[in-house]
């Protein structure tokens, strides 16, 4: 191989110039941002850590923003998530559809015997559900909420009404209900409320279970919640520019999306079980492979009411991330946490740089973890920790997070200290 292929492969420079300098091979160039709608663009390399709190979708027209093809969705998604190829795909053509069926009801033209494609996205812990769905939410030109399924209670009185969700979709459109009523609603952790028999939510998850699958169907929900006083004080005073709210005035779920996700650790052993009772084969490729057969009576066995789960008919699983796929974690994701040191240490006018040896050996370190993407942030941090703690005050302007640094980062920080201590 030619000395030049050699310094190509081990010196990741342009991935170290930080936000806006990502190398154009690192991206993807997409009619994207052409057929984006106004007002909604999404920045190329700065995803939010959580779906924007204040996201109002534009109130200002009558109309839904969103041209986009499933394609053109997966190719977003592309950008910020690696491999998890069969979610992007289920993911891309749900949101579309779900889009074009408000965008022709809204038209006039009714389809009365539509069912909703509800999605239930699967996978072990750390390897981009969440992540999935907050790279979509920017995109996404109708209402979204975003909330953890374990913060509800049956009652509403110690956690939140699942009813609010339905509320805040109202919030994000600036009050507009007709448009709340075509949002999406998404709902992280949806294992935890599995009703089991033994174990912490237990009671309260199937109560929680059953509340949700009344919205996730067909329900009116009052518009401002009979528990909140003040809401009800406030809904009848006179808005600027906006007509009082009639009294009992309620909101229809009928054409809200729902997408849930979850880690469901332990379905794998049910869908074991269940195929061995049966004579019929494991497939070989571990849990992984197991989870792609879930079938809706494991869900129930796993502790949901066959109400529930029948109400998630698109279902797919997300693969777990191999040392491969967490190298590309860190090289090719626009969302790569590489980002976040270079930030930190450029505060300080410190540059660092990536070398291939070093981030394959990170991603060995960090697939040994156990906890997917989620194992390179606490890989780096035991790394770099040191580094964070004594650059900031010495003179080093610069450094390579090499395999040595990597493996041995006490004795690479005294090197590079006395190095530049003698400069
Ligand atoms: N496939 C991926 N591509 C790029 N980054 C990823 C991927 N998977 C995970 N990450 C990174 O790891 C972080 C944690 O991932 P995420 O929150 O999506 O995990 P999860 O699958 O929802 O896990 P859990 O079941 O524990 O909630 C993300 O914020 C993201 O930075
Ligand atoms: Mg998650």
């Amino acid at each position: 191989m030619p000395s030049s292929s050699l310094v190509a492969e081990s010196d990741l420079g342009p991935v170290s110039k930080g936000p806006g300098t990502i190398s154009s091979t690192l991206t993807t160039t997409t009619p994207i941002t052409a057929s984006m709608p106004r007002g909604r663009k999404v920045p190329r390399h700065v995803i939010p850590e959580e779906v924007p709190a204040a996201a109002p979708v534009d109130t200002s027209s009558n109309e839904f923003h969103f041209n986009l093809k499933p394609k053109e969705v997966k190719a977003h998604l592309d950008r910020f998530v690696i491999k998890q190829d069969e979610a992007k795909k289920v993911l891309s053509v749900a949101l579309c559809d779900h889009f074009q069926h408000v965008r022709m009801t809204r038209a006039g033209l009714k389809a009365p015997f539509y069912t909703k494609q509800n999605v239930l996205l699967l996978g072990p812990t750390g390897v981009g559900k969440t992540h999935l769905i907050r790279s979509a939410a920017e995109l996404i030109g109708v209402p979204f909420v975003k909330a953890d399924a374990t913060k509800f209670s049956e009652t509403g009185y110690v956690g939140g009404d699942v009813e609010d969700l339905v509320r805040d979709l109202i919030r994000r459109t600036g009050g507009d209900v007709e448009k709340a009523e075509h949002g999406i609603i998404y709902l992280d952790e949806i294992d935890k409320i599995a009703g089991r028999d033994s174990g912490g939510r237990d009671v309260s998850g199937k109560g929680v279970q059953t509340n949700l699958l009344k919205l996730m169907e067909d329900a009116d929900v009052a518009v401002v919640s009979p528990n909140d006083i003040m809401g009800q004080v406030q809904a009848v005073m006179p808005r600027p520019g906006q007509p009082p709210r009639p009294p009992g005035e309620t909101i229809n779920t009928r054409h809200i999306l729902f997408i849930v996700s979850g880690a469901f650790a332990g379905l794998p052993a049910i869908i074991r079980n269940r195929l061995a009772s049966a004579a019929g084969t494991i497939p070989p490729g571990g849990e992984a492979a197991l989870m792609d057969q879930a079938m809706t009576a494991d869900f129930i066995n796993f502790g949901f009411e066959p109400e529930f789960i029948g109400r998630l008919p698109v279902r797919v699983a997300c693969q777990p991330l191999a040392e491969k796929d967490l190298f590309d974690v860190m090289r090719r994701s626009e969302s790569s946490l590489l980002r976040q040191y270079e930030r930190a240490f450029k505060a300080y006018g410190i540059t660092v740089k990536w070398r291939a040896d070093g981030l394959r050996q990170i991603a060995r370190l960090a697939a040994a973890e156990g906890t997917g993407a989620r194992g390179l942030m606490t890989v780096c941090e035991r790394v770099l920790r040191d580094f964070k703690f004594e650059l900031p005050s010495s003179s080093v302007d610069e450094f390579a997070v090499t395999r040595e640094l990597v493996q041995d980062p006490k004795s690479s920080l005294a090197t590079l200290l006395k190095k530049t201590s003698r400069r």
